[in-house]
């Protein structure tokens, strides 16, 4: 092999074929059919390439090690293809083993395998044409975030992942500490001394940044943090994960209504930026959830393919209600009266997912906005309404995922803060800085939290959030 050679990505050969040139590619095999036709894919695009091995000119014991997800170096000429399925192909001239495999042991078969089977086997997973595709698509959406913010004068800000605070007020955290379990220092009365800890305080990993976000609006005007959180919350559910990321904008000036303006139109973005760029991505996954449903009975498929349902979903606006409305329509729905529903509905009691999933599936047939929650199971620093009862929150819900979004206008005036810290219990020495940025400069502000694995399932169409995160992270479960 001509060792100077440089690899070519798949991505470019295909983007503009240049025939009769030489290529370099190096890659694994998605298959080696009649020991001639090899299909190669090294990542930088769905599309893999097909090399055309002219077995006679190699040896025995090099052809016998080319098999399903071994890795290879193949230089060759590209020419026109003579079969059907593909337009162009390379014509091997030499070909390396980089990584042989033995497909007798070799646990991912190139045949269908379950999504549970695959999420033993993470180490491999990413080499499956699905979960390719969910990780680019992950990396895109990604990127977007980043470029809707920068693009409309947000200043992206890292809040810290270890703190002091509990920002839901939820009490559902992962301790942080230095401290010898088998030796806990103790105070006086037989507590555990966290004075003597790393921080010198009790520390755990944050499960939001919005309270130093809205440090940083408050300062730079507009703002966003994108950072993992942390949740030790023992729900084992397809929507849930103990380690997520999360997306939080925060705006000095907005209220709940130009809250959700923005977001509607920062998730429109994001799924516009990825029918626009990704296509053949989504073909993918688009494909697999129908060949999933066709032995499905009807009313548990999906109403629309995925491609149809992204492209819904940015052509339509998202319907807006109050929570009280909400309520009203869940007493009037069908499955209520037929006492059809697991949780009670009824005002003062949050929402289940079985009640979202109803307003959003059945009811509106699109994304829906829910606000004005009351006060009794949302976070201390939503503003208080007027009625005294609600609070200025809102949710974004989805179909298939319920909650992407969650956000508030937030109180601005220190009284009223101070109160409802005193009422939820939150210790007003932890979060003295919170209560000053009050009555120094305060103004009204409002943000939200979008959970970055959910929009993910959303567009890739996962059914399951552990399939959307290279690694999850769940109740009795931490592997690789
Ligand atoms: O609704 P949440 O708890 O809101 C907050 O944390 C606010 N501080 C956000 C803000 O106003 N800046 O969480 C926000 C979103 C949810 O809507 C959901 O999409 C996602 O985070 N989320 C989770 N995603 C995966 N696994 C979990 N355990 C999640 N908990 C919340
Ligand atoms: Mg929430």
């Amino acid at each position: 092999m001509d060792t100077k050679q440089k690899r070519t990505e798949v991505a470019a050969i295909l983007k503009e074929p240049k025939l009769n040139e030489k290529f370099l590619v190096k890659g694994w095999v998605k298959a080696f059919r009649a020991n001639r036709f090899l299909v190669l894919n090294d990542g930088s695009t769905i599309n893999s390439l097909q090399i055309v091995v002219d077995f006679e000119n190699f040896d025995e014991e090099l052809i016998k090690q080319i098999s399903f997800h071994s890795c290879v170096a193949v230089s060759g000429t590209l020419v026109e293809s003579q079969g059907s399925g593909q337009s162009i192909e390379l014509n091997a001239e030499n070909i390396e083993i980089l990584g042989g495999s033995n497909p007798e042991v070799y646990p991912i078969q190139p045949k269908k395998m379950t999504m549970e089977f695959l999420r033993e086997k993470a180490h491999f997973r990413m080499r499956t044409n699905t979960m390719s595709a969910v990780f680019r698509i992950r990396h895109a959406i990604a990127y977007a975030i980043h470029k809707y913010y920068n693009d409309n004068g947000y200043y992206c800000m890292h809040s810290p992942i270890i703190t002091g605070s509990d920002a839901e007020g939820a009490g559902e955290m992962f301790r942080v500490s230095t401290i010898d379990p088998d030796n806990v220092p103790k105070t006086e009365d037989g507590k555990a001394d966290y004075s003597a800890d790393f921080f010198g305080k009790a520390t755990n990993l944050t499960v939001s940044g919005q309270l130093q976000a809205e440090i940083g609006a408050l300062a730079l005007g507009k703002v966003y943090t994108f950072g993992p959180t942390f949740r030790a919350e023992n729900s084992n559910t397809s929507r849930h994960l103990a380690e997520f990321w999360m997306i939080e904008p925060e705006v000095a000036f907005n209220d709940i209504y130009d809250n959700m303006d923005l977001s509607e139109d920062f998730v429109k973005y994001l799924i516009n930026y990825i029918l626009d760029n990704y296509p053949d991505d989504l073909a993918i996954l688009d494909q697999r959830i129908q060949n999933e449903e066709k032995n499905m009975k009807a009313d548990l498929r999906r109403p629309m393919g995925l491609i149809e349902t992204l492209k819904f979903v940015v052509g339509n606006n998202f319907e807006r209600i109050t929570y009280t409305e909400a309520i009203n329509l869940l007493k009037n729905s069908k499955p209520y009266k037929k006492g059809r529903f697991e949780f009670e509905v009824e005002w003062g009691k949050d929402l289940s997912a079985e009640h979202e999933r109803w307003l959003v599936e059945k009811h509106f047939k699109r994304p829906v906005i829910v606000r004005d929650y009351p006060k009794v199971f949302k976070a201390f620093y939503m503003r208080l309404n007027d009625d005294n009862e609600t609070v200025a929150a809102m949710d974004v819900l989805f179909p298939y995922i319920g909650e992407v979004i969650g956000g508030s206008q937030r109180e601005e005036r220190y009284d009223v803060l101070k109160t409802r810290m005193e009422e939820m219990d939150v210790h007003a020495d932890e979060l003295w800085w919170y209560l000053e940025l009050r009555q120094f400069g305060g103004c009204p502000h409002a943000g939200f939290g979008l959970g970055f694995e959910r929009i993910v399932q959303f567009i890739t169409g996962m059914s399951n959030i552990r399939d959307v995160i290279p690694f999850p992270r769940t109740p009795g479960s931490a592997e690789f």
